[in-house]
């Protein structure tokens, strides 16, 4: 990775509107304050809420603890993404089997993909390998547990992306 090409993480839920947004917010802000040059995005694998802004109790909870989500706007994943993106990270199991069937198809189309695809707590020893649970349907409790998860698994990722980044500069 040079100076001038960021390390580019997908975050990626069913409808984008909910999880992903904030863990792309949640996790933009820790790649930020380690200094490291990483783009964060995300996407949804449906096209429910194309366009829309994060879901309003998850915004009013994020601003709580200081994230703004006002400004994101929900898309699909798409095949392109695929090449676009260094690391594609999913908040559950079936978000995992969607992202990696579509991920067959980008291979099938395109060839050489560029992306690695994980569990957004892949890398998190207080929620190993759990999913990111689905606050759609529930209550505040669930935003708040959204948060303290993306909270946690992104300081996970930017400690693991901090060495696989250094060792990458080295060679
Ligand atoms: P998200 O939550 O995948 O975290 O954005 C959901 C948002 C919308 C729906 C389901 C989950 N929905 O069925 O519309």
């Amino acid at each position: 990775m040079s100076s001038s090409t960021p390390y580019k993480v997908l975050c990626v839920c069913l409808g984008n509107i909910c999880r992903s947004p904030t863990a792309e917010v949640v996790l933009r802000h820790f790649c930020d304050e380690a200094q490291l040059n990483i783009h964060v995005d995300s996407a949804g694998t449906s096209n429910y809420h194309p366009g829309k802004a994060p879901d309003l109790r998850g915004q009013q909870h994020a601003k709580l603890r200081g994230y703004n989500l006002s400004a994101l706007r929900a898309r699909q994943l798409t095949v392109h993404d695929f090449i676009e993106f260094d690391l594609i990270l999913a908040m559950d199991y079936e978000n995992l089997d969607n992202i990696q069937n579509l991920m067959q198809k980008a291979q099938q189309q395109l060839g050489q993909l560029r992306a690695q695809v994980s569990l957004m707590s892949q890398h998190d020893h207080q929620y190993p390998q759990q999913e990111v649970p689905d606050p759609y349907y529930g209550g505040d409790a669930g935003f708040e547990h959204v948060l303290d998860q993306c909270e946690s698994s992104s300081q996970a990722w930017v400690n693991y992306l901090k060495t696989q980044l250094q060792a990458q500069q080295k060679n």
